[in-house]
């Protein structure tokens, strides 16, 4: 079943990549946004293309609240994904998808597990995406920006996947293409989150830290005098967990990434200048939290966490394995 026609997706968390993601879905499937409490809201917004463009759209409130959930797009912060998640649980069955599409690593596996009977998926998306910060009077309609275009890897927590899983992959990427987000499918998602991972971990935290764009981090002291412990002990944690990568390419991925956003606020720097919580415990805390399991220390995985965290307000406790 593709879900073009039959089916209807719910984007939990309607921030800026949610608000994208639902937009621009919208021409080619149902699909509704759900509030903070799990409530279908309708919801007016535009977004602004890459190119100054801008479309206006209009999601209503779902006819039957109560009804099975065929596809859950959680487009929350990593520190709200499982809640977000148990909220509509009574919602979910055997015939639910559930898509994450948030940063960082640690809460996925846990989702996973708690939900055995639904299919979990992960989208990992370089889709840039803010809300302008606008002086004076507030537009009456919400403003996305699509900062820059990026693509989507896309994959199942389930190995290997059935046949059935597959086929929803299929249909996902095919949606995906529709509206038109340039995306991928991995047979291997989570060393496709641990890639990502690694980028966040060496271009957020001194993002936010020295209160700079992506590429101004590249000349400064406080990153380089770190960036080579940095990735030897990310390059530890990543082989650890199965991946191959050695601290030269770690050094290699952040230095690109950090250059091709150069003019980016990272998304910790928005949250750290917002006075939001970060996403601190899922990216360095959670090379943290592998080095533990292992009975290894992080010295400066563990700096940058405690620095952000002394920036951000208090982070809630991680549930840990
Ligand atoms: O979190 C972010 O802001 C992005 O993942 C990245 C790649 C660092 C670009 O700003």
């Amino acid at each position: 079943m593709t879900p073009t026609n039959t089916s209807i997706i719910h984007v939990i968390g309607g921030g800026s990549i949610g608000l994208l993601f639902a937009g621009r879905l919208s021409p080619f499937a149902r699909v509704h946004i759900l509030s903070r409490n799990g409530d279908s809201i309708a919801t007016q917004f535009s977004i602004e293309s890459p190119d100054g463009s801008i479309s206006t759209y209009s999601l209503d409130t779902e006819h039957n609240p109560q009804a099975g959930i065929d596809w859950l797009l959680v487009c929350t912060k990593s520190y709200d994904a499982e809640k977000a998640v148990n909220l509509v649980s009574a919602r979910l069955s055997e015939n639910s998808r559930i898509v994450l599409l948030g940063n960082g690593m640690g809460y996925q596996q846990r989702i996973a597990t708690n939900h055995p009977s639904s299919k979990v998926f992960v989208a990992s998306t370089t889709e840039g995406a803010n809300r302008p910060q606008i002086q004076g009077t507030q537009p009456a309609v919400t403003c996305v920006r699509h900062a820059g275009t990026g693509n989507t890897t896309i994959g199942a927590l389930h190995s290997p996947p059935p046949h059935s899983i597959k086929q929803d992959l299929l249909a996902l990427s095919a949606l995906l293409n529709k509206a038109s987000f340039d995306n991928a499918i991995s047979e291997n998602i989570v060393m496709a989150l641990w890639r990502k991972l690694i980028v966040n971990c060496g271009i957020n935290p001194f993002t936010a830290i020295l209160n700079c764009t992506n590429g101004n981090i590249l000349r400064h002291p406080f990153f380089l005098t770190r960036i080579d412990g940095l990735c030897n002990e990310l390059a530890d944690a990543a082989q650890r967990a199965g991946l191959a990568i050695s601290a030269e390419e770690c050094k290699k991925s952040v230095r690109l990434v950090a250059a091709a956003t150069q003019y980016n606020r990272s998304s910790m720097l928005q949250d750290v200048t917002q006075g939001k919580l970060t996403e601190i415990d899922f990216i360095n805390g959670f090379i943290c939290q592998q080095g533990a399991l292992h009975g290894q220390d992080y010295p400066i995985n563990r700096e940058l966490t405690t620095k952000v965290k002394e920036l951000s307000p208090m982070s809630p406790a991680v549930p840990q394995g």
